[in-house]
């Protein structure tokens, strides 16, 4: 997510639960022209992987100098281990329906452009040696995703992520998951993800049961300030397809205090005294629910350094 999966956040996905983190999705025409900067937003660190970077744009050219930029080793984010590492995998955005991006013929707008779709995953899968994956939406107008996975199916890339609401459904629509179903049947070797609207444990575990042949889940603000929903899905249970039963741990106020400090540390270790306006969205977020929560945001929203941060949690 952009403006959101920073190295720290993907790092905290991980450690609860997460298999598999994204980058933030990266320009290709940034790192075609100029690609220091780029190369700062997607840097990473050795407990993040396996680690995958999306990446956006709409030259095949671009796409493809920008893969084999990014298949080689790259800079490890500051303070942690891991310099010189390469990442495991690309991943192309098909499905983004934001002005700045839809607006330039990229992310979503592309999902109608049957060649140069092609064109594109073929300038990323001919230039690396990464798996490479896709990210798409439902449809966009009358392009639906399964008419754009039979026009690409032959490609040689491994798996595919649909967000099952219509580029229309924009981030609030109705998903459709039977539609990521039927994909799994055109491409059967390749992985199928589905994505869209998990925001508990029990969505994430009801969508699996309801649709068996799904290979897995992405979830996006559903980890926001919950970042262990990761686990809590691998850890419940349906019962008899009725009731859910938990067998992890239960993430109680205490717990949730420490993995805030936890993410707090790893910000400020990667951004120093910046990590500050990172970081107050995160806690915004994770303090939904708590006992006086809105007296503890307005704390730790105006918290200026990790020390202050520790001792309002503390308190
Ligand atoms: C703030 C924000 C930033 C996002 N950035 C990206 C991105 O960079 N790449 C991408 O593929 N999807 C991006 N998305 C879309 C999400 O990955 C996801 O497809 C969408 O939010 C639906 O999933 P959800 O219901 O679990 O949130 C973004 C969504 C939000 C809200």
């Amino acid at each position: 997510m952009a403006g959101i999966t920073d190295s720290a956040f993907r790092e905290i996905c991980r450690r609860y639960g997460a298999d598999v983190v994204y980058s933030e999705m990266a320009s290709v025409s940034a790192l075609f022209f100029k690609p220091e900067k780029t190369l700062e937003l997607v840097k990473f660190n050795a407990s993040e992987r396996p680690y995958v970077v999306q990446l956006f744009g709409k030259d095949p050219q671009h796409f493809a100098k920008a893969t084999r930029i990014l298949s080689r080793p790259l800079p490890c984010t500051q303070g942690r281990a891991g310099e010189g590492l390469r990442i495991d995998g690309l991943d192309i955005n098909f499905g983004c329906p934001a002005k700045k991006v839809f607006g330039h013929g990229s992310g979503c707008a592309l999902m109608p452009q049957k060649e140069l779709a092609r064109e594109i995953i073929s300038a990323v899968c001919d230039n690396t040696d990464l798996p490479v994956s896709i990210k798409i939406r439902a449809g966009l107008r009358d392009m639906t995703a399964l008419e754009f996975i039979e026009n690409t199916k032959d490609l040689p890339y491994s798996a595919v992520m649909v967000h099952g609401r219509t580029y229309e459904g924009g981030f609030s629509g109705q998903v459709d998951f039977r539609i990521v179903e039927e994909i799994k049947k055109i491409i059967p070797d390749k992985i199928v993800l589905a994505n869209g609207g998990i925001n508990s444990a029990a969505d994430g575990v009801r969508a699996l049961h309801d649709y068996p042949t799904l290979d897995g889940l992405g979830i996006a603000r559903g980890a926001w300030g919950q970042p262990w929903i990761f686990n809590s899905i691998k850890n419940t249970h349906l019962n008899d397809g009725a009731c859910f039963v938990s067998t992890g741990e239960a993430y109680d106020f205490s717990h949730i205090k420490n993995i805030m400090l936890e993410h707090a540390k790893l910000i400020y270790a990667d951004k120093g005294d910046t990590g500050k306006f990172e970081m107050r969205k995160h806690l915004a977020w994770y303090v939904k629910g708590f006992p006086g929560a809105s007296e503890l945001r307005r704390k730790l929203v105006m918290a200026e350094s990790l020390e202050e941060i520790e001792t309002i949690l503390c308190a």
